[in-house]
């Protein structure tokens, strides 16, 4: 949901933010442009993506060692040149950069039409630059002041940098609901959407909280205030993210490359926590709510698109293993609906940007609420980490493709580790079970591995459907979020529609749609309910429907009925999803390539989506 970053040093302005707008590009890409602070404010700005605006800019003048730059994902405005950040005030001695929603925009907008304003833009963030003017102009404050008073006028989300020509050495940013991190270098400073654009320069950061303004002047130490005009002490952290993590690393795709990391990302997210020697799981991030946890009447868990297949994955092993009822809720859904919540249930927010504004709202739902609130994040320090009481971050590394993949399968392993965990200290399950569950557990990593192995099969399988308009995914218990996960793939890269249903259901409806047009990707390992799976595929040939297995290593039944198949190893029933959602990744991502499109940038969507 739009990308900030901005510098000011010794350096060369330019690199450094055309090179942050490239790795900041998964949050938004319809348009973008640049603004660098000489003796003046020059603005460049196209509709696109980076790239565009980079040619754009080929013969501009782009010298200076202050500046800042956007990418964007467009809420007001559609992506135009006009609409594309930064805006410029009236007069064009202000401009600013934004991320987020302005509530009351419209009401501020007419305001500042009566004052004489004009407005070039479709856009909420133009409301704000034209007030900061007229602050700064009827005031005669300090930027940072003019800035602050201009926040305290405003409703809604925003990250926000803005740059004046009158203080040709300050940069003021500011941030409410929508993340910023400020890089210290040597004489130097970063302001970014997350840390991606800085952590090649710097690793000392600070997270801006919520209504923080940071204060940044050419070679002096950053200040930082409230919005309530508080003098803070920055709180510099030291983040242990590598240059390698962020890149592409020889793969075609970001997507890909993530898709090959999950056995990394699962056994990192596994590491130090299940303890195979002892049979035994610690969460270090939930050791105070363990009891609560234990005692809870009912978890619920919150979350949005993949992450919130992960929380279905979720409520199955904990129901199955720790016997606690769990309800399972979108955000958005959730923040809205008046729950009936109560100081014994516990929420668990699952989240792997940590930035989801509807999972945010969720929190604060259920914190006002009086319940306890957990989460399961991938960002280090992101805003949802930080807004709940504890939790457990998974280790999957940066996620750049849009598309997630290695955090689904981490936010299962650590949901795996948690149930066990309960399982464990609540004695639900036998000793001798919860050994079993946990060495294969285990092995799951390696496991992966095997799958991954499959990536030139699954290619094939890919060619031949690449040209289908429709497909259906079925899977049963365990595999019915398997099943969603495989459909919504499919759907955002490849633009494929695609849909998930529990297999037995679909003769409530969806067997309408088969015809030998068809394809119906079906989960059918040999746990669980197999038998009747394969009834479902029967139902499914009967209408000539093809079929695209996923069975288990050695099935024979299913793997006469199937048109295509997929082996993969065999597995405790509940982590078959950690298995089984890799190949339909791969299946997503080949149709994707061999369609031609933009895998880890499709159309309309953005990675962290905080707008709600
Ligand atoms: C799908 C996808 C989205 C996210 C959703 C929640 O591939 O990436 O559906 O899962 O927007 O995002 P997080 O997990 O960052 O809260």
């Amino acid at each position: 949901m739009c990308g900030i970053v901005a510098y000011v040093g010794p350096k060369q302005a330019y690199p450094i933010l055309i090179k942050g707008l490239r790795r900041l590009e998964y949050r938004g890409y319809d348009s973008a442009g640049i603004c660098m602070l000489n003796d003046v404010l020059n603005i460049y700005k196209c509709r696109g993506k980076v790239a565009d605006l980079e040619e754009f800019v080929k013969d501009k003048h782009l010298t200076g060692t202050i500046g800042m730059a956007h990418t964007r994902w467009a809420t007001h405005g559609e992506p135009n040149v006009v609409n594309a950040h930064p805006h410029f005030s009236e007069n064009k001695s202000v401009a600013i950069i934004h991320n987020g929603i302005i509530e009351n925009y419209a009401s501020l907008r007419s305001e500042l039409i009566n004052r004489g304003y004009h407005f070039s833009s479709d856009t909420d963030t133009e409301v704000l630059v034209h007030l900061i003017e007229d602050i700064l102009i009827h005031e005669k404050v300090p930027l940072e002041e003019a800035v602050r008073i201009a926040l305290n006028q405003v409703i809604g989300a925003y990250a926000i940098v803005v740059l004046s020509k009158k203080s040709p050495d300050k940069i003021i940013a500011a941030r409410k609901g929508s993340p910023l991190v400020v890089g210290i270098g040597k004489e130097e400073f970063f302001v970014a959407s997350d840390a991606t654009p800085i952590i090649e320069y710097t690793n000392n950061v600070v997270f801006l909280n919520d209504g923080e303004i940071a204060i940044i002047k050419r070679n002096k130490m950053l200040r930082i205030k409230t919005v309530g005009n508080k003098e803070e002490t920055p709180y510099i952290q030291k983040l242990e993210l590598s240059l390698s993590a962020i890149e592409k690393g020889g793969y075609d795709h970001f997507m890909l490359k993530e898709i090959f990391e999950q056995p990394r990302s699962i056994r990192d997210s596994m590491r130090g926590r299940l303890h195979m020697d002892q049979g035994l799981v610690t969460l270090g991030g939930i050791r105070d709510y363990e009891q609560k946890l234990l005692n809870a009447k009912r978890i619920i868990i919150s979350a949005c698109g993949t992450s919130w297949h992960a929380g279905l994955v979720g409520e199955y092993l904990l129901e199955d293993l720790a016997r606690i009822p769990v309800e399972v809720e979108y955000s958005s859904e959730f923040r809205y609906r008046n729950p009936v919540l109560s100081e014994d249930d516990v929420v668990i927010v699952i989240s792997q940007s940590g930035e989801t504004a509807d999972t945010l709202a969720a929190i604060e739902l259920a914190k006002a609420k009086g319940a306890t609130v957990l989460g399961i994040c991938n960002v280090v320090g992101s805003s949802i980490a930080r807004a709940t009481d504890g939790g457990v971050y998974t280790h999957a590394g940066p996620e750049i493709g849009v598309a997630s993949t290695k955090a689904f399968t981490a936010q299962v392993a650590v949901l795996t580790l948690l149930a066990l965990l309960l399982a464990q200290r609540k004695g639900t399950i036998p000793v001798s079970r919860f050994r079993t569950i946990l060495g294969e557990l285990n092995n799951i990593p390696v496991k992966v591995e095997q799958v991954l192995k499959l990536n030139n099969q699954v290619k094939e399988i890919a060619n031949l459907y690449k040209d289908v308009t429709n497909s259906l995914y079925l899977g049963r218990g365990y595999n019915f979020p398997v099943a969603l996960e495989g459909a919504l793939k499919l759907k955002e890269i490849s633009y494929i529609h695609a849909e998930g249903y529990p297999a037995a259901e679909m003769k409530h409806g969806p067997i309408a749609l088969i015809d030998e047009q068809m394809p119906v990707i079906v989960i059918a390992t040999r746990k669980g309910s197999y038998e009747k799976v394969i009834s479902n595929i029967q139902e499914v040939k009967a209408r000539k429907g093809k079929i695209i297995a996923i069975i288990n290593e050695g099935d024979v039944a299913v793997k006469k009925l199937a048109d295509q198949y997929i082996e993969i190893p065999e597995t405790e029933e509940m982590l078959v999803p950690m298995l089984a959602t890799v190949p339909l990744q791969l299946l997503s991502y080949y149709i994707a390539v061999i369609r031609g499109c933009n895998v880890d940038q499709p159309r309309n969507l953005a990675k962290s989506v905080t707008v709600e």
